[in-house]
């Protein structure tokens, strides 16, 4: 089978377009034929290499990918061949408590798929293996492109929002990175749900992006005090939540943007995780500093209500070929892309 991989760590010259065994299923296991796959900021991190946290080598990259099942594993009783389905992000062992309490995100055995797993388990190939609890059913309305640009993101933006900030109707909330594949969902998901939205963005065609999709305000961080600027909307009240995942300057200056009591949430760091924290603003403007990572296969079902209605939609840019994706890949560290990358395999 065709796919895209790297057999050591570096930059975009290490990914290899060639051909490799096609996987087979194993026991609760399903190998689907991969229609479309999207790009994750995580297909950087796990190229580049993190450290401690070890990526198995050799590795295809890619965490969401939409296909149709041709080989289910022994034991596997909820998909069969021909169903077209989605991939949840997610690999757990289903049956440690904190996998029977819904909470997958806790299993000692819990691994990101295409981006943990392996070696030469993702996205980025003709054919993947993956466990079959992870296979959501492929709603008929969304074309392959657009079911391969929603789980990863839009399930790690709705525990951030839902299920951690608890985000309510009429509150105001910050989003950094906002024209990015998790921003383009935060933004349409917090105006489904009556917030106000304002939208940090470093250009013209990012501000343009945003307010299409309902951001309430843009400010433009290329250009302007971010934290002067969210003061001014607010009329110097700041905002109630902060959606962050830019790390250093972003975490300081969220956290300056909240009003008394507001509360930040956080699930990346791109520009660096060594940020700082002024103890006396936390406890005297009683602020809470939440992370998240990722969701649960409940949290995506909840999320994927909202794409079934019309409310959210994935906000594809680009479908490119697996040969594109050194390019992209290149585009997306300069922040020249917008929205999801969708990935259509042949
Ligand atoms: N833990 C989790 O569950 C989880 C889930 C999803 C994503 N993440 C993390 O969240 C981050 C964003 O992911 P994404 O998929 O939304 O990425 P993306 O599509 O590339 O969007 C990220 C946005 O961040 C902004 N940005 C700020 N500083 C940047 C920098 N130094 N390099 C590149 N972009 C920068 C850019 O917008 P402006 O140019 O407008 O500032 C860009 O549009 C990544 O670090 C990713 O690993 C974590
Ligand atoms: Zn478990």
């Amino acid at each position: 089978m065709k796919a895209v991989y790297f057999t050591q760590h570096g930059g975009p010259e290490v990914l290899i377009y060639g051909d490799l065994p096609e996987p087979q299923a194993q026991r609760g296991e399903v190998v689907i034929r991969v229609r479309a796959s999207s790009m994750n900021y995580n297909d950087i991190w796990a190229r580049q290499g993190m450290p401690r946290l070890p990526v198995p080598l050799p590795h295809i990259s890619g965490t969401d990918a939409a296909g149709v099942v041709v080989e289910v594993g022994e034991g596997v009783h909820n998909v069969k061949v021909g169903d077209e389905v989605m991939a949840h992000v997610l690999q757990s062992c289903r049956v440690c408590p904190s996998c029977l309490a819904g909470e997958e995100l806790f299993c000692r055995a819990m691994q990101v798929w295409g981006f943990q797993t392996g070696p030469l388990i993702g996205g980025y190939a003709q054919y993947a293996r993956l466990q079959a609890s992870q296979c959501i059913p492929k709603p008929a309305h969304l074309s392959w492109t657009d079911a391969a640009a929603i789980p990863g993101a839009l399930v790690s933006v709705w525990r951030m929002m839902v299920t951690r900030a608890k985000v309510q109707p009429g509150e105001c909330v910050l989003v950094f990175g906002a024209s990015g594949g998790t921003g383009t969902f935060a933004v349409q998901l917090l105006r489904a749900m009556g917030c106000q939205v304002v939208a940090v963005v470093s250009s013209e065609r990012k501000a343009e992006l945003c307010l299409s999709l309902g951001a309430t305000h843009t400010v433009r961080s290329d250009r302007q005090d971010v934290v002067r600027e969210v003061l001014r909307l607010t009329d110097r009240r700041g905002v109630d939540v902060v959606f962050d995942h830019g790390g250093i300057t972003t975490w300081s200056q969220g956290i300056a943007c909240l009003r008394w009591g507001g509360r930040i949430v956080i699930c990346g760091a791109t520009e660096g995780f060594d940020a700082q924290v002024d103890l006396r603003v936390l406890w005297n403007k009683q602020l809470s500093l939440l992370g998240s990572h990722v969701g649960t296969h409940s949290e995506l079902l909840a999320s994927m209500a909202m794409v079934n209605s019309g409310l959210i939609k994935p906000c594809v840019t680009e479908v490119i070929g697996l040969r594109d994706l050194g390019d992209a890949q290149v585009r997306m560290q300069n922040r020249q892309t917008l929205g999801k990358i969708a990935v259509e395999i042949e």
